[in-house]
This record gives C-alpha cells, structure tokens and sequence, in this order.
C-alpha cells in the first residue's frame, strides 16, 4: 500500500519524527488514519468512477473510451492514479459495458470493480465497499476529466491528511460554472464545507457561486462506509450522489473540507462532444508546446495533431496541417510536411516526408525521402537514404538502401536489395486472387517503367527489365528481360487510313487537330 510520504514526496508539515507534534488540532491518536504516531504513512487506494453510460454524447460508445490526445479519457485518467499509488492499490469502477471498457484499459494492470446497475456517483463508491475496506483512505478520480495532474492529486491528498478531514472535495473557481455541481463554504475564508449542491437543484443565489465541485475527492474509508447508507435518491435524476456525502458527514459531524486548485483547466470534464473538443484541443496544444520545448520547430501548432505518445527528436521541423499519431516516433532534423499523416511508425533522423504522405505501421530508415503523396501501408520499411515517390503505394515491403521506386508505382510483399531502381509505374503483381506471393528483386537492380513483376518472382544481382515488361519468370544475375511484344513498324500506314477517311466523307479541309475526342469537344472551341 502506497505510503503517503514518499512517491509524491514530504508533506508540508513532516512526520517524519516520532516526536513530532500531531498533525491536526483537530483529532490525535497513535491509531490515527491520519498517520501520526505510526511507524509508516496511511494506507491510500485510488478509485476512478468510469461506469457511467454518457448520456449527453449520444454515443454507442461508453463515454469513459472516447478519445482526447489520441487516447480513451479513462486511459489519461489511469495514468495520473498510476503517479500517485502503485497500480495495485488503483481500482476502476466499471459497469455500462464493463466488458468493452475493461479490455480498452487492461493491459495497466489496475484492479476492476464492478458497479453492475449505475445508480449515481455515490452508489459507485457503495459497490467498492468490499474493495477499498482494508485502506485508510481513497482518493476518488472521474474517470472523465483527462486533464487531472499527479500534482494536483498529491496537493489534494496531503491537504486532506493535514486537514485531517474525513471527506475532501478539490474545487476550482470557473468563469462559466453552469452544469457543475456548487460549494456550499461555512464561510468565505473557511476550509469547511457544508455541503454541495447540483447544477438542477439549486437556487438562483448558489447558480452565482463560481466556486464548482471537480469530482476528485479523498475520503477517509471508514468513516465513508459508516456514513455512505444514510444517501438518498431523491434528487433530479433519482440517484445516490456522491456530493451528497458532504451533508450527510456534515451532520454527522465529521469534518469536510474543501482545496480550492489555482488550475482550473485541469478539472473539467468531458460531458458532451464540445466539451471533449476543448479538452483535445488544450491536450494537443500543451504537446505541441512540450515538444517545442524538447527543441522541435511546429509551425502553426493549432492545425497540428500529434497524440500524447508521440516522440519527436530536435531539430525536427513540423509544418501546418501535420497529423502524428499513436505511438509514432520521428528521429531528430527531419522535416514532416504539410497533410502528411503519420501513424504507429518510426521515423530515423534527417528524413524528409513531403506534402500529403500516409504512412502507417511503418519503419523509415535515417535520410530517406518520401512523397509528396506517398502511401506506406503496414510492414512497409524503408532503408537508408531511400527515396519513395509520388504516388507510389508500399504494403510489407523492405526496399534496401538508396534504393528508388519515384513515381506511380505499387509495391507488395515484396523483399528490394539496395541500390534498386524501380522505374515509374513497375507494379508488384503479389495477389493471384487467392493467396499473396513475394516479389525478391537483388541489389543493383533496374527495373523499367511500366513493368509489371508477376510473384512469386526474383530479379537476380544487377539484371535489367526492359520497359513495359511482364515478368512472370525469375531473371538471373545480371541478365537482361525483356517480357513485351517485339515492336512492328508499317511505313505510310497512317497516312494511307487518314486519305481513305476524307474520301468516305468527302472532305477536303485539313483541321489543326484531326481528331477531336467526344470528351474535349465542348472545351475546345
Ligand atoms: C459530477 C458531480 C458534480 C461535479 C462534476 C464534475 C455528482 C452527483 N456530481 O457531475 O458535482 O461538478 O461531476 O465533473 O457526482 N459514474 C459511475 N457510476 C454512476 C454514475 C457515474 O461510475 O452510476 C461515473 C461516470 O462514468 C463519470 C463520473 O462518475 O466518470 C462522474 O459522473 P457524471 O455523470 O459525469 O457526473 P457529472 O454530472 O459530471
Ligand atoms: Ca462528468
């Protein structure tokens, strides 16, 4: 269990004596949750409430797994708990396609509770009863407010432990509060809070109160199960709220707190789509300024897209309209420019993609040049100073170093030696309509244009294709192939066909273009 000094590092008022004065004026005893007098700091677990359906995004899709930054809000959620205790001590409410959400968020290792019916934020903690009994404290996340920091979370739970408060609640002051639930201060300058009141039912006086309800709370366990049966539903939605508690403990006469956060833009949730377009935008651009902090040049950032886990090393230049996605990694000097869309793939160092590429699952080795509108599909790794072209389409291919394929080409399942030249239009013929076969073209190859390689095939070491061939049978070492028709040529045909035409129609004008084509006719007058 995460001990509260430490990971987060001291409080601001240490304990690390045993001689030290208790922490609070307000409870002390040796068997205190609060930690004073004990040998190790309390037990704290992590909660995230993400069973909710999202009502207000009109989506098939659990709104917990709706993306910002290129990742479900839960993902972002999870990795704040995970800075704040070990994975072990992080429980994950789920219930509205538990399934679906578990599977999105598995492989972080954190603990599952199920909340099969979602009754409201407080009945989601009720189902975490028997999960959360042997803890001193949670700390209660939402699972869809992304923003939320490490250090906010540590400020928020220190607070709570000086405070010695059975129930803190983090709040932010918001210039446009609607929607959030308010607090209710004892007085202005208090920590203490009397209760808090939702958006629905309160009154146009509270509607005034800037001062909002963040969703994160700490809550001390036992004092929270002792207290959690006494909620009601009888409220708008008719469910158990959590915010309720601050009443209900209040009567109860435990303390309840509240730590008003300087950074409001980290508590706000992703509701409704617009609200989740503004928790992307501000994600993208705070990357944006991370990565130009690290030393690489983004011009016009508001037009980039570049996911949370995306590396990119300096000196790397990124023009407008650039997409970076998923787990992309760019080396250093490289330029990426316009409407090129980069995704799951490294980039080595100094490789130029120009306007408008695709590149997807995909590896480029340092100096490489691609584009403008290349199109690397998956398993596509491109060597060294290797150029790939306009138009050219790449799947499952190695294309060796220095090697060129420049223009209107598709290469597929194909393994390409190094310094290959791959003439304009070659086509990979890898699909026999059944299964795919593999095109082997050796080093020093040349390929001329319009050829067309009929897999499975090899070009040996250094062989010339003729143009325009089709090569359905491997080419040995330094020989030539030619695989086309042999070129006929019939003196004066042309012209003989031309003076029979005339005749049939009786012409005798000769025209500046002799054969207008139907599809040209109304442009040319
Ligand atoms: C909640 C607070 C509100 C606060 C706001 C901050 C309540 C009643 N209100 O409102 O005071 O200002 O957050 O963002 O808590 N969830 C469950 N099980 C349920 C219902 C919800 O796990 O049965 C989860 C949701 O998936 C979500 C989180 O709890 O991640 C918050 O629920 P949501 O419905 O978004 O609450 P808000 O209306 O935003
Ligand atoms: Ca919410």
């Amino acid at each position: 269990m995460l001990q509260a000094r430490g990971i987060l590092g001291p409080m601001k008022k240490s304990k690390a004596s045993s001689t030290a004065a208790p922490l609070s004026k307000h409870r002390t005893s040796s068997l205190s949750p609060y930690g004073s007098g004990a040998a190790s700091g309390p037990s704290i677990a992590v909660a995230i409430m993400a069973a909710g359906k999202g009502t207000r995004l009109k989506s098939q899709i659990p709104k917990v797994l709706h993306e910002v930054g290129g990742l479900p809000l839960l993902e972002h959620v999870i990795r704040a708990a995970v800075r704040i205790a070990p994975a072990k001590d992080v429980y994950v409410i789920i219930g509205h396609e538990a399934d679906r959400v578990r599977a999105a968020v598995d492989h972080t290792r954190v603990n599952f509770v199920l909340q099969a019916e979602q009754r409201g934020t407080g009945h989601a903690l009720m189902s975490a009863r028997a999960a959360l009994a042997g803890y001193d404290h949670v700390i209660v996340l939402s699972g869809d407010a992304p923003l939320i920091t490490q250090k906010t979370v540590g400020r928020l739970r220190n607070f709570h432990l000086e405070e010695q408060a059975v129930m803190t609640l983090l709040s932010a002051e918001l210039d446009n509060p609607t929607g959030y639930g308010r607090v209710l201060r004892k007085t202005a300058r208090s920590a203490e809070v009397l209760a808090v009141v939702e958006e629905k039912a309160s009154s146009p006086a509270q509607k005034k109160i800037r001062e909002i309800n963040s969703g994160f709370y700490v809550f001390a366990v036992k004092e929270l199960y002792a207290n959690i049966g006494k909620l009601s539903t009888a409220n708008a939605h008719g469910e158990y709220y959590l915010t309720d508690m601050a009443a209900v403990l209040r009567k109860a006469r435990q303390r309840v707190v509240a730590f008003k956060t300087a950074n409001a833009a980290e508590v706000l949730g992703g509701n409704t789509r617009a609200e989740l377009a503004n928790i992307d935008e501000q994600m993208r651009l705070a990357k944006c300024r991370q990565l130009m902090a690290d030393g690489v040049t983004v011009f016009y950032p508001a037009t980039c897209v570049i996911d949370s886990d995306v590396a990119v090393a300096p000196d790397t230049v990124i023009e407008p309209y650039v997409q970076l996605l998923g787990s992309t990694r760019i080396g250093a000097a490289c330029r990426i420019r316009s409407y090129t869309v980069i995704r799951d793939s490294e980039i080595g160092d100094g490789v130029i993609v120009r306007p408008g590429c695709m590149i997807d699952e995909s590896r480029v080795a340092a100096g490489a040049v691609l584009g403008p509108y290349s199109h690397l599909r998956p398993g596509s790794e491109i060597g060294e100073g290797a150029h790939v072209g306009n138009f050219v389409e790449t799947k499952k291919i190695k294309l060796g170093k220095g090697s060129k394929a420049n223009h209107l080409t598709y290469l597929g399942d194909a393994e390409i030696g190094a310094g290959v030249n791959i003439g304009a239009g070659t086509i990979t013929c890898n699909y026999d309509g059944v299964n795919k076969h593999k095109t082997v073209i050796e080093d020093s190859v040349f390929i001329g244009s319009d050829s067309t390689l009929v897999a499975p095939v090899r070009i040996g070491k250094g062989a010339y294709v003729g143009a325009a061939s089709c090569i359905t049978d491997d080419v040995p070492a330094d020989a030539l192939a030619v695989g086309r028709a042999r070129q006929i040529v019939k003196d004066g045909w042309a012209g003989k066909k031309r003076a029979e035409r005339k005749h049939k129609a009786g012409e005798t004008v000769s025209v500046a273009y002799p054969a207008t084509p139907d599809d040209l006719k109304y442009e040319r007058h």
